[in-house]
C-alpha cells in the first residue's frame, strides 16, 4: 500500500492505495462513479478526470500520481447545488442516450468553453474527438455544447 494525500473536488483527502490500481479504482473508494472505465486504453474519454485541470484517462492513469495534485470529477461541476451550464445543456437538448459517455464528454466540454468560450463545430468535433458515444448521440451533444457556451456568454454579459 502507497500512502497518498490530495485535493479531490476542493477538499483535502488522504487514503492507502494499492500501487497498480487506477484513478478510476481511486476515486470509487471515495463514492465517485461518474468517471467509468470502459474500454481500459485511452480510446474512449469515458474515464475522463480533471488532474491539476488537465484531462486524463483514469483507466490509465495511476492511483498513486495524484499525490499533491488537484483533482476534480464530474460531480464536482454542480458543487453549489445547481447544474453546470454544460450539464443543463445536456439535459435540454437530449445529449445522451443511455448516458454512459456523459460524464466524460461534459467534462471534456467543460474544459473545451474555458479556452474557446465560442467554440466552432469543428472545434467542438476536434477538441472532443477522444470521447466516443457507442450511442451515436453526436449531433445533439455538439448542439449541448453550443446551447452552452450561449448560457455562459449570457451569464458573463
Ligand atoms: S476507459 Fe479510459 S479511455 Fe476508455
Ligand atoms: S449516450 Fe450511450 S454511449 Fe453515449
Amino acid at each position: 500500500m502507497t500512502a497518498i494525500s490530495f485535493t479531490l473536488n476542493g477538499r483535502p483527502v488522504s487514503t492507502d492505495i494499492e500501487p497498480h490500481r487506477n484513478l478510476v479504482e481511486l476515486l470509487q473508494r471515495f463514492d465517485l462513479f461518474g468517471s467509468r472505465e470502459s474500454c481500459g486504453q485511452g480510446l474512449c474519454g469515458c474515464c475522463t478526470v480533471l488532474v491539476d485541470d488537465k484531462a486524463v484517462s483514469g483507466c490509465l492513469y495511476f492511483a498513486v500520481w495524484v499525490d499533491g495534485k488537484r483533482v476534480a470529477t464530474v460531480e464536482h461541476l454542480d458543487a453549489d447545488g445547481r447544474l453546470s451550464p454544460v450539464q443543463q445543456a445536456f439535459i435540454d437538448t437530449g445529449a445522451f442516450q443511455c448516458g454512459f459517455c456523459t460524464p466524460g464528454f461534459i467534462l471534456m466540454a467543460h474544459q473545451l468553453l474555458k479556452e474557446h468560450p465560442n467554440p466552432s463545430d469543428d472545434d467542438i468535433r476536434h477538441y472532443l474527438s477522444g470521447n466516443l458515444c457507442r450511442c451515436g448521440a453526436y449531433p445533439e451533444i455538439i448542439e449541448a455544447v453550443k446551447l452552452a457556451a450561449k448560457a455562459t456568454s449570457k451569464a458573463a454579459a
